[in-house]
């Protein structure tokens, strides 16, 4: 199964990806902008390697690591 949207908010990365490039944004501020990884969270690695390298269809799984979000 391809991953390739934050399902809270109903969005395709393809969707966002553009936004993130025009504006530079990082993860926070498309959270703020968009909602989108601001919910559930489970697409919050996905958008954070959207962000990295582009890639808006992902075919494996990734989790959340610790490294830019803290500990809750
Ligand atoms: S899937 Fe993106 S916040 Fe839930």
């Amino acid at each position: 199964m391809d991953i390739d949207r934050c399902v809270c908010q109903r969005t395709l990365f393809a969707q966002l990806l553009p936004r993130v490039r025009a504006g530079s944004w990082d993860l926070d501020r498309l959270m703020r902008e968009t909602g989108c990884g601001a919910q559930c969270g489970l697409c919050r690695p996905y958008l954070r390697e959207m962000i990295r390298i582009g890639t808006t269809v992902f075919h494996q799984v990734l989790v959340e690591t610790n490294d830019s979000e803290g500990t809750a």
